[in-house]
């Protein structure tokens, strides 16, 4: 790959020019924001848990432009062409739904503001509907576009906030605060240690080429959608287990022995028992690479996540599944199944000399089971959302 630098640039000139085609004036900028991968934590951040993601080298970079008659106009390289265009006075949860609905949610938070209306060019390369937080980066790069146009004093805890509430409360989709904090808070060589309830950041080092190791990202092709279904079942579940118990959120549950009052409840207590060791896993992991010990060490502890995600949590998927066992099998430290579940994507830790053999026998084995043959890239912890020009 070449470096950031000129990868950046790159995007920001195809933007600029794709936009400029499509609205006839040139944009007043260009911003970029990543997808992430989760390294452990997950479904602990609807639970005031811990998080620890990295930013992927993929983003999404918008092109923006303020107008002057009071219109949204969005359009993206990756549709039909079309541009959907509305009144920013029309704006309204749902409307325009589709992916417009996320860019569009963003500008209805600062409608205010925006009453002269906008205009959106977006460009992405991060894999959709992968687990991988698509969505994150195309709210996280118009809420930081927004942020240098009209709402300076934001802090990027606001706008994780303002994108937060895009994808809740525009488009319907009971998200928490992960992937957008993932999006505008992560730094290059380092996983962002998130406690989502204090709001309190770490950065913490996580340099694995030094130490030999990749982090291999397998998009099993198969998708998510986090609209329906699954994801707020178990949403739903863990805050009817927080009540059985007594506590505000799981996060106050300190382990496994304060789970007694769920005995008899057997899909709450399995509910329950994930977040609670989840939350275990994430400052475990922490710990590790705090102390600059052998990240090799994290790889048992990802795979335990799996496990629990798998049969605990019930989210899991027949090809997270081939693709987690036939990795470890072939040599890797560690794999689990990362985001929202029901499909998607697995990470994975493993030397960077064994990397190609596990990614082939993740491919071979997925060929013998008539699985569609999956994706795979190496993930370098990489920085958060940026202005490119
Ligand atoms: C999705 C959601 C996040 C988080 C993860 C699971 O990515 O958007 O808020 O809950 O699932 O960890």
């Amino acid at each position: 790959m070449t470096s950031d630098l000129t990868d950046d640039q790159a995007a920001a000139h195809r933007a600029r020019e794709a936009f400029t085609q499509r609205y006839d004036a040139a944009p007043e900028g260009v911003w970029a924001a990543p997808g992430r991968v989760n390294v452990i934590g997950e479904h602990t951040d609807y639970n005031d848990g811990y998080v620890l993601p990295v930013a992927l080298p993929h983003t999404t970079r918008a092109a923006v432009g303020r107008r002057t008659d009071g219109r949204l106009a969005l359009a993206s390289l990756q549709g039909a062409g079309e541009v959907v265009e509305l009144a920013v006075d029309e704006l309204a949860p749902g409307r325009p739904g589709g992916w417009a609905g996320y860019p569009a949610g963003v500008v209805h938070g600062l409608r205010d503001r925006l009453a002269g209306g906008i205009s959106v060019l977006v460009d992405t390369d991060v894999p959709v509907g992968a687990g991988l937080s698509s969505s994150a980066a195309l709210t996280c790069s118009v809420a930081l576009a927004l942020h240098d146009l009209v709402a300076p004093e934001l802090s990027r805890t606001d706008l994780v906030d303002l994108a937060r509430r895009s994808e809740n409360d525009f488009v319907g989709a009971p998200t928490g605060i992960l992937d957008q904090s993932a999006s505008l808070l992560c730094t290059a060589g380092h996983a962002l240690f998130l406690d989502t309830r204090e709001l309190r950041t770490e950065q913490v080092p996580l340099d694995l080429t030094a130490s030999g190791l990749e982090l291999l990202v397998v998009d099993t092709g198969t998708s998510h959608t986090h609209a329906d279904g699954g994801y707020g079942d178990r949403r739903r579940e863990c805050e009817q287990a927080a009540a059985r118990l007594g506590v505000p959120a799981l996060r106050d549950v300190a382990d496994v022995s304060g789970l007694a009052a769920l005995e008899h409840d057997d899909v709450l207590l399995r509910r329950a028992r994930h977040i609670v060791t989840e939350n275990a896993r994430v400052l475990q992991v922490v710990g590790i690479l705090r102390d600059a010990d052998d990240p090799r060490a994290i790889g048992p502890v990802l795979t335990e996540g799996h496990v629990s995600l798998r049969d605990d949590f019930q989210i899991s998927t027949v090809e997270l599944d081939a693709c987690v066992d036939a990795a470890l099998e072939s040599g890797a430290h560690g794999a689990r199944m990362v985001g929202g579940g029901f499909g998607g994507s697995v990470v994975v830790l493993v030397d960077r000399d064994r990397a190609g053999a596990v990614a082939e026998a993740v491919r071979d084995r997925f060929a013998r089971e008539g699985y569609a043959e999956p994706r795979t890239f190496d993930v370098v912890p990489s920085p958060g959302a940026r202005r490119l020009a």
